[in-house]
């Protein structure tokens, strides 16, 4: 299939459901014309009928007026807005000129079409194993100063996922200075969408709020340092009558983890523009002769069938093209945390027995969390010292008894950070960030180390590559407990501070390519706070990422649903823990429902609460690759809505499903139908709730029947379907 044609002066990436057409008009500028459901190629009359208005007069530096019919301005809308020209509602692209102006104008110069993706140097980006993709590269150049916009756009030929890429490169012997370089821009007539975004805190993650888009700028952003505790990049623009079934949806994300930024403008004429990037506050970055700037990869998502179709596009990118390691396709052990049982207070005996309980109940790898290096006992020491705190834990016989009881092993690291009372910190005061005049605030007792320094890498990656190298170790949770407060390098001169936030971000990815990359045989499983730096560049690196800090399922109902629209269910780190809230049935069906695990002290289960365990211990082997890791997520009931939580994951094959329903309020006994999307209409499923045979179709139109079942507060329903 041929995925980008070029007719009628139009530029078209298209692949039968999803198109994005450009054009280049009489002045050189390089215009949006349509992006949606794909309905064929345009003729010029189209085109014209979509691009109104198009009027452009201008004097030119000679002392003509000219004036084009053909020429951007009007109600039409381009693909790189910048300053000092057009329309007024915000520029993808700022560049300071040297002579201190912010007049720029990129006009197109010419472009290649090649098959496959970019690849990004320094910067994660998604991989085609096995998709087929076509890119079209557009050359660009700034009129002022000379600079080189290459701007890249791709398209998959099996799910409707758009990249766009933008790398700036400065030819003229003039440093420039770049204020803003936004990876995503995408214009769309009118303004009767909805947007959907995901805010949040440490233990409430993503928190799905709709709003309806109002004329000015709607903006969200991250100024921590970690891309999404506060917002997560992936937000949706959606039509007002679209839900989880219907409607057209515009999807997007970063391949990023630091500061981003997310604006929505509306303007007086009703047009909307989506711009997101990196975030251009306290963000200078200045270009030497041919130095160039590589935006993050942005990506767009398209559905016309509604959320759950563009979630599943979603999950489909990630797991095929964003999550790199091979192990993330592999079964994954059923995972023991010593986090929440334990603290820091653990001795090698009592981490032997530990181990010994965890295995009677299922478990497959022992990971032992903070507290085994440096003089780690409580969170105000030892950050940065990786070597073996030998007086608290033996790790070799450790990881010896795991390994004879048949577990895999795991160990915690947090590389990126140091603890004052460290040695690490002793010696080299200067690697923590944070100008060393000021006072510098402390996050958890702790200061993100200067990764912009190549010798504080360096020190990192052989700190913790000999630890990974000495010991047998199969997983490695990779945490980052605190927020970036001042991005001062003391390592960098004064030219290069207004580009800290990004080059720490940079810093983080090559810290990630020499250790993550470098041992392909150990899973890596990301966490910051929980989901502080739950996004694309991450997820490239790490399979699954600690979701949230919070286990109790009161709270957890609503971040696992609000992270499942961006992101899949296999990326979720969800551990039954020792919350009070819910039984430990409804602890484990909940978890169930991401990557699963368990986190508390095991000898303190009563029996009773082991016996809940066994299920989805059993379960997990059997069930959970192919239909939670693998399988195609539909919401069905909104806990924002109604007092239920209901998702079902259906195996691509569509021969099973699993259905998780959890009730938040007592005694709902009303009649009580759950229907069930996504089975095939002609096969017929029993279900193990009530031993019923049914038809898809019977399932999609009329559903299960719960009723009378007595649902008390927090009680789940896991309800496997199987094809007879
Ligand atoms: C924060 C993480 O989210 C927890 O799971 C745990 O690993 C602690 N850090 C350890 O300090």
């Amino acid at each position: 299939m041929k995925l980008i044609s070029e007719e009628n002066g139009m530029i078209r990436l298209a692949n039968g459901s999803f198109s994005y057409v450009m054009y280049v008009d009489g002045t050189k500028h390089l215009q949006h014309v349509y992006s949606g459901k794909d309905i064929g190629p345009f003729d010029k009359a189209q085109r014209e009928s979509i691009l109104k208005d198009c009027y452009y007069e201008y004097l030119s530096p000679e002392g003509a007026i000219h004036e084009e019919k053909d020429g951007y301005g009007g109600d039409v809308s381009s693909e790189v807005a910048t300053a000092g020209l057009g329309d007024h509602m915000g520029s993808a692209i700022r560049i300071a000129q040297n002579d201190g102006s912010f007049s720029t104008e990129f006009l197109y110069v010419s472009h290649r079409f090649y098959p496959g993706l970019p690849s990004l140097k320094g910067l994660p980006y998604a991989r085609e194993n096995g998709s087929i993709c076509e890119s079209v590269e557009f050359l660009l150049k700034d009129a002022l100063s000379g600079v080189e916009a290459y701007l890249t756009y791709s398209l998959f030929a099996d799910k409707n996922v758009l990249l766009r890429n933008l790398r700036l490169v400065n030819p003229s012997k003039e440093p420039i200075r770049i204020l803003r370089a936004a990876s995503l821009e995408l214009d769309l007539p009118g303004y009767a969408y909805d947007h959907l975004h995901f805010f949040g805190t440490w233990g409430r993650e993503r928190f799905p709020e709709r709003v309806a888009l109002m004329h000015g700028t709607l903006a969200h952003s991250i100024t921590s340092g970690r891309s999404s505790h506060e917002e997560n990049p992936f937000n949706v623009l959606l039509e007002k009558k679209a839900d989880e079934t219907h409607g057209e949806c515009y999807g997007f994300n970063l391949f990023y983890s630091g500061n981003w930024k997310e604006e929505i403008t509306v303007n007086e004429r009703n047009n909307t523009r989506v711009i997101e990037g990196i975030n251009d506050e306290n963000f200078s970055y200045e270009l030497e002769e041919n130095e160039e700037f590589i935006a993050p990869e942005g990506v767009i998502l398209y559905s016309n069938e509604g959320l759950s179709k563009l979630s599943q596009t979603s999950h489909d990118f990630i797991r095929n093209n964003v999550i790199q390691s091979p192990l993330a396709k592999q079964y994954r052990p059923l995972l023991f945390n010593s986090w929440e049982g334990a603290l820091f207070d653990f001795s090698t005996q009592s981490i032997l027995s530990y181990m010994e309980e965890a295995k009677k109940i299922g478990t497959e790898l022992f990971v032992l969390d903070d507290g085994w290096f440096g003089q780690r006992n409580d969170d105000r020491h030892g950050l940065g010292d990786w070597w073996v705190n030998t007086e608290k834990i033996d790790l070799g016989k450790v990881i010896a008894h795991c390994h004879e009881l048949g577990m895999k092993f795991g160990l915690w690291f947090e590389p990126e950070m140091v603890n004052p009372d460290s040695d690490l910190f002793r010696k080299h005061p200067s690697w923590a960030l944070g100008h060393p005049q000021l006072n510098r605030e402390l996050g958890r007792h702790q200061f993100p180390l200067d990764l912009t320094n190549p010798e504080v890498r360096d020190n990192l990656v052989s700190q913790v590559n000999a630890i990974l190298d000495h010991y047998a170790i199969d997983y490695v949770k990779w945490d980052y407990n605190c927020f970036i407060q001042d991005a001062y390098s003391s390592h960098l001169s004064k030219e290069r501070q207004g580009g800290v936030n990004y080059l720490l971000v940079k810093g983080y990815y090559d810290l990630c390519e020499r250790i993550v990359m470098s041992h392909p045989k150990i899973f890596f499983e990301g966490c910051a706070s929980g989901g502080g730096r739950f996004d694309l560049g991450t997820l490239s690196y790490f399979p699954q990422i600690w979701c949230s800090d919070e286990t109790d399922p009161a709270q957890r109902i609503f971040i696992q649903y609000g992270t499942s629209f961006g992101y899949p269910l296999s990326t979720m780190g969800s551990h039954v823990s020792i919350s009070k809230t819910a039984s430990y049935t409804t602890k484990s069906d909940l978890a169930f429902f991401g990557s699963y695990g368990y986190e508390f002290n095991p000898s303190k289960l009563s029996d009773f609460e082991k016996e809940e365990l066994k299920k989805n211990a059993k379960n997990y082997s059997q069930l959970h690759k192919s239909l939670i890791d693998e399988g195609d997520l539909y919401r069905l009931l909104s806990p924002q809505e109604g007092n239920f939580l209901g998702l079902l994951s259906v195996k691509k094959d569509q021969s099973e499903a699993l259905l998780l329903v959890v009730s938040t309020l007592k005694k709902i006994t009303l009649s009580f139908f759950v229907k069930l999307p996504g089975l095939k209409d002609e096969r017929r499923y029993r279900n193990d709730f009530n031993g019923e045979v049914h038809t898809g179709e019977f399932y999609r139109t009329v559903g299960i029947n719960f009723s009378p079942k007595w649902f008390d507060e927090f009680h789940s329903e896991l309800v496997h379907l199987k094809e007879e």
